[in-house]
């Protein structure tokens, strides 16, 4: 049966959206269906409620065969990060007027079913208006945080993972040249995943995630300088240190820049530990540390391979699910190969982990990867 599907990308943006919305489009279009791209998330609807947008101005036809020259043919696309689409990281859907006006938006376009590509927090608000305005969704999760439940791999983690590895590699050498600490302040809201694994890839001396150091202690911080001194001991004059964004100062409060408050209190601590005489920190009163905040780099960059495989596989499942009218679904990545989570089940996990201030899907503190990072002489608190 012929239909008109509508696609969204939704919170923030991650490489790998446009890799989705391509591979939905061609996916679609074998079918004979017609796809509809909804700009900048649930706010396209409230301006198609508006009337500023009208249906064709939304119609997504095959993308990437426009270039000129000799260039005409590459689909290009795929290869692009940020979203055509453009994303919402901040929405009124709390509001009820405009939950039904977007709704309302929703009706205009007439649609069979939607995808909706997005993080924990929009696949939550978007179920919402989905179950008031009675819409077919599938959810597809995208996010360099890695913490959307019941999937082991959001599309724009991997390429997340290889940007902060690449840095690592890159404050490698001028770390070595001047013998200092560099400090590395990586994004993954609560969630550790980015720089555990980035971490490990990178090759840091030290990891900290929520996961295993909620918040910075002066027992932690004793740990770390001695970990350092260690180290300039057995002859290596710098060190790597990754620390994620959602590990909290010392009064369990989140900071902005955590890296640098870090730096500061391991510039202190290892002058105090110097001071009481132990020889074996008094190297440590030379050390430098410098921080560096990643930030947005993080999100952006050609998608890995293993990206646009995720986004190609999610986007056909996507498709197959709408052709079955199996709606409500969340389609996960689960021990290597494609399944699905009724949005039912995964979206009050999600709301239950909000409302406890955690990240929906952890870093395990005993998973394999952990256990590696330790067996590689790592400390991690
Ligand atoms: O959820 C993705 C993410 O990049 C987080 O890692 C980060 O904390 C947040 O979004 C940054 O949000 P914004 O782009 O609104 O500054």
């Amino acid at each position: 049966m012929n239909k008109r599907i509508g696609i969204l990308t939704s919170g923030g943006d991650c490489p790998g959206l446009n890799a989705i919305i391509h591979a939905v489009v061609k996916c679609a279009s074998q079918q004979g269906w017609q796809v509809y791209g909804i700009p900048y998330g649930t706010e396209g609807f409230l301006k198609l409620e508006q009337g500023i947008w009208q249906a064709e101005d939304l119609r997504l036809q095959e993308y990437g065969y426009n270039l000129p020259g000799l260039l005409q043919g590459i689909d290009i696309l795929q290869f692009l990060s940020g979203s055509i689409l453009g994303s919402l990281s901040k929405g009124n859907t709390g509001d009820k007027a405009i939950a039904e006006k977007i709704i309302q938006g929703y009706q205009n376009l007439q649609l069979d079913a939607l995808i909706a590509v997005g993080g924990d927090g929009s696949i939550k608000i978007i179920y919402d208006l989905a179950q008031q305005g009675q819409w077919n969704l599938i959810a597809i999760p995208k996010t360099i945080d890695n913490d959307v439940p019941f999937t082991d791999r959001a599309v724009g983690f991997d390429t997340a993972v290889d940007k902060v590895t690449s840095a690592l590699y890159d404050l490698t050498f001028t770390a070595a040249s001047h013998d200092r600490t560099m400090i590395v302040q990586v994004m993954g809201r609560n969630a550790g995943h980015l720089t555990l694994q980035s971490g490990i890839a990178g090759g840091a001396d030290i990891i900290l995630i929520p996961e295993l150091t909620p918040q910075i202690e002066p027992n932690l911080l004793n740990n770390n300088c001695g970990h350092i001194a260690q180290l300039r001991q057995s002859g290596r004059k710098f060190a790597l240190i990754v620390i994620a964004e959602g590990v909290k100062n010392q009064a369990g409060v989140k900071e902005k820049y955590i890296g640098d408050y870090l730096a500061q209190q391991i510039d202190k601590i290892s002058h105090q530990l110097c001071l009481t005489n132990k020889p074996k920190f008094c190297d440590l009163d030379q050390i430098e540390t410098r921080a560096t905040v990643l930030g947005h780099m993080q999100r952006s960059g050609t998608p890995t391979s293993y990206d646009r495989l995720l986004a190609a596989s999610f986007a056909k499942k996507a498709i197959d699910l709408i052709a079955e009218e199996n709606y409500n679904q969340l389609v996960v990545w689960h021990n290597g190969a494609i399944a699905t989570q009724p949005l039912d089940k995964v979206v009050p996990h999600i709301k239950q982990c909000h409302d406890q201030g955690v990240a929906p899907s952890p870093v395990n503190p005993k998973g394999f990867l952990v256990q590696t990072a330790r067996s590689l002489g790592i400390y991690l608190g």
